[in-house]
């Protein structure tokens, strides 16, 4: 660094980056780099800078990614122009998610192709499909060991697939989305292995210790992800006679990000897959990517820089991309995840609510929006080109740990509160209507996750009657509902729309979460316009709920969002936009609200949900019921 200063260094790496693009391109980069550039070269310094030759490595960064570009399609190209016009595309209360395992849904990855016409009856435009690439043989997290970036699982396609499936999807207006494991790789990834074989290399691509002295210290402050089935943070090499930090489980190795050519590996595979047609990009534990002793590593903010850095990246060269963060942490951290401060804007696009989706539940066990509330009160509004993602469910268990600022803000004090709540989920104990089941649930005095599909939790596997069945109905329709209007993007969990339940196969398996990725059922999709079965009736509700929310522009992600005072404890109220107002029971009982006081005006509304007026002064909420009001 010392030998050029970083004005220089700033220019020569434009220089670098434009020489590898065709002429005809040369203009639009250099615009984007000048804009970028500052905050790119300063990221990667701070991270970087103090390596050895960093002027060298940075030369090397801007030649990959600029060939990169260079190969980058017409059409890709031409979208991202498209989205430069428009950066706030994916905040309209058009989008609507999917997310689902690809064998699961549909065998393959051409089989996914078949089942466009089922996405888009849904109003999907964006399809997160869950880990695709590659995979570690044998056991690998549900594809999240990843042993290449650069090829597609076997059984489910190849690359060519892949390329064919984002083609017909974005002619579909569908985004593709798909998981980028940043934080590690499987014990079978080419580093990884040449890691194990001795390659000096390699090994720096991961944390590895030559005996317990640093891994035991670290495990003094660092938590464990499973507990159960893969207690402790490191795991031997016997080939490497070293321990390597494993966070997950022992064939996941954590990536050394304190090294550049790490950085600079992963920014490269992002923007391949960038070029194969991945629209967004899912990044997969990205809080734990950068270590420091006497912390519990995470959300570091180096990790933030990280993201900053990739960020500043895809916006030069494929700027049509978004990278969405896979943080789940206590809101407070949350917001970071979208870059704060002089960051805002310059880090993820979009960033899961877990938080609100935890306490969406929470809500509904204690029939009590405390919680809910709290989250709502510390959730920020969104900056433009930023979105919350909404969900209800997904592939992993629901945490329950990252309610514990909104427990203690309510003086609530030690887990007591969130453990009865996962309690409540658990269908072994519980006497109530949900049948999940905990998760890594070793010590009975934690606070356990809780596995099980949405249908499950919210009372269809225990209804025993036409009454129980509408309940459970109408509470996954609440929950839906949240996620529809909060003000992100809601994605729906693969199967919810027509109620499918847990996987029964899954019971006993050493991983709990298999229980809500069960193999998605052709006979209740045959069944979706039947409404006479329960798959008929959940798909129609939950349509009628996203074909409302698409004409709602008060509901697009970047309008303003307030918490009304309802009154009473199980009714949440929401005002979105300038006048949209929202109300949400989560209690078995009938409640009536004063609208006039709740809202502050005193004129007629209707309901654009039932579309029917509601003019009564007490305004009746049903048991687990919503109603969005619109002044008449
Ligand atoms: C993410 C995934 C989860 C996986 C973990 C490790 O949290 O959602 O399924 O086990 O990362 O890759």
């Amino acid at each position: 660094m010392d030998s050029i200063d970083l004005r220089t260094l700033t220019i020569l790496a434009g220089q670098r980056l434009c020489e590898r693009v065709p002429e005809s391109r040369q203009a639009d980069i250099a615009v984007r780099y000048a804009a970028r550039s500052p905050f790119l070269i300063e990221r990667l310094r701070r991270l970087y800078g103090a390596q050895p030759d960093f002027p060298g490595w940075l030369l090397q960064l801007m030649d990959a990614v600029g060939a990169l570009h260079a190969q980058r399609d017409p059409a890709l190209l031409a979208q991202d122009a498209d989205r430069l016009a428009r950066p706030d595309w994916f905040a309209s209360q058009q989008m609507l998610g999917y997310c689902t395992y690809v064998d699961r849904f549909a065998g393959d990855l051409q089989g996914v192709i078949r089942r466009i016409p089922y996405l888009r009856e849904l109003g999907v435009t964006y399809l997160h499909l869950l880990p695709f690439l590659r995979a570690r043989a044998g056991d690998n997290d549900g594809g999240f060991a990843v042993a290449s970036f650069d090829e597609v699982a076997p059984h489910l396609g190849t690359v060519k697939d892949l390329a064919a499936l984002a083609t017909q999807l974005r002619a579909n207006g569908i985004s593709l989305c798909a998981d980028l494991v940043l934080n590690h790789v499987a014990d079978d990834h080419s580093w990884a292995l040449a890691a194990a074989a001795g390659d000096a290399r390699y090994q720096a691509y991961f944390h590895t210790y030559p005996d317990r002295v640093e891994p035991d210290a670290y495990e003094q402050t660092v938590r464990q992800v499973f507990p159960q089935a893969a207690p402790g943070n490191f795991t031997w090499s016997a080939a490497m006679q070293r321990w390597v930090w494993t966070t997950f489980y022992p064939y996941q190795w954590d990536l050394a990000y304190t090294n550049p050519a790490v950085f600079a590996s992963m920014a490269e595979a992002i923007l391949r897959l960038a070029n194969l047609g991945v629209e967004v990009f899912r990044l997969d534990s990205t809080a734990f990517v950068w270590k420091r002793a006497g912390t519990d590593c995470t959300n570091q903010p180096e990790a933030h820089w990280i993201l900053q850095a990739l960020r500043s990246l895809v916006d030069i060269v494929a700027p049509g991309v978004l990278l969405k963060a896979e943080a789940i942490v206590a809101t407070p951290e949350l917001p970071r995840y979208f870059g704060t401060g002089e960051a805002l804007g310059h880090e993820c696009h979009i960033a899961y609510h877990s938080s609100l989706m935890a306490a969406a539940w929470a809500a509904m066990a204690e029939q009590s929006v405390a919680l809910l509330e709290q989250v709502i009160v510390a959730t920020p509004a969104s900056a433009t080109g930023t979105s919350w993602l909404t969900y209800v469910r997904c592939h992993d268990d629901i945490g329950w740990t990252v309610l514990r600022p909104e427990v203690q803000a309510l003086g609530g004090q030690g887990d007591a509160r969130l453990a009865a709540v996962s309690a409540f989920f658990d269908g072994a104990l519980s006497s109530g209507f949900a049948s999940g089941a905990t998760f890594q649930s070793s010590d009975p005095s934690a606070v356990h996750g809780t596995n099980g599909m949405a249908a499950a939790l919210v009372g269809f596997e225990r209804a025993g009657c036409a009454e129980a069945e509408q309940l459970a109905e109408d509470r996954l329709a609440l929950l839906y509902g949240l996620a529809c209007s909060f003000g992100g993007m809601p994605v729906l969990y693969m199967g919810d729309e027509l109620a499918l339940g847990n996987d029964g196969s899954a019971a006993g398996l050493q991983d709990g979460r298999w229980l809500q990725r069960p193999p998605f059922a052709p006979l209740l999709m045959a069944q979706r316009h039947q409404l006479q079965t329960r798959a008929g009736r959940v798909f129609a509700r939950l349509g009628h709920l996203i074909a409302t929310r698409q004409r709602l522009p008060a509901l697009a992600a970047d309008q303003p969002r307030s918490l009304l005072a309802t009154g009473q404890a199980a009714v949440l109220g929401l005002r979105r936009g300038p006048q949209l107002v929202l109300l949400f029971n989560f209690s078995d009982a009938n409640v009536g609200i004063d609208l006039a006081q709740c809202t502050g005006r005193s004129g007629r509304w209707r309901d654009v949900l039932a579309d029917a007026p509601a003019n009564d002064t007490l305004l009746q909420v049903a048991p687990w019921g919503m109603r969005w009001l619109v002044p008449a």
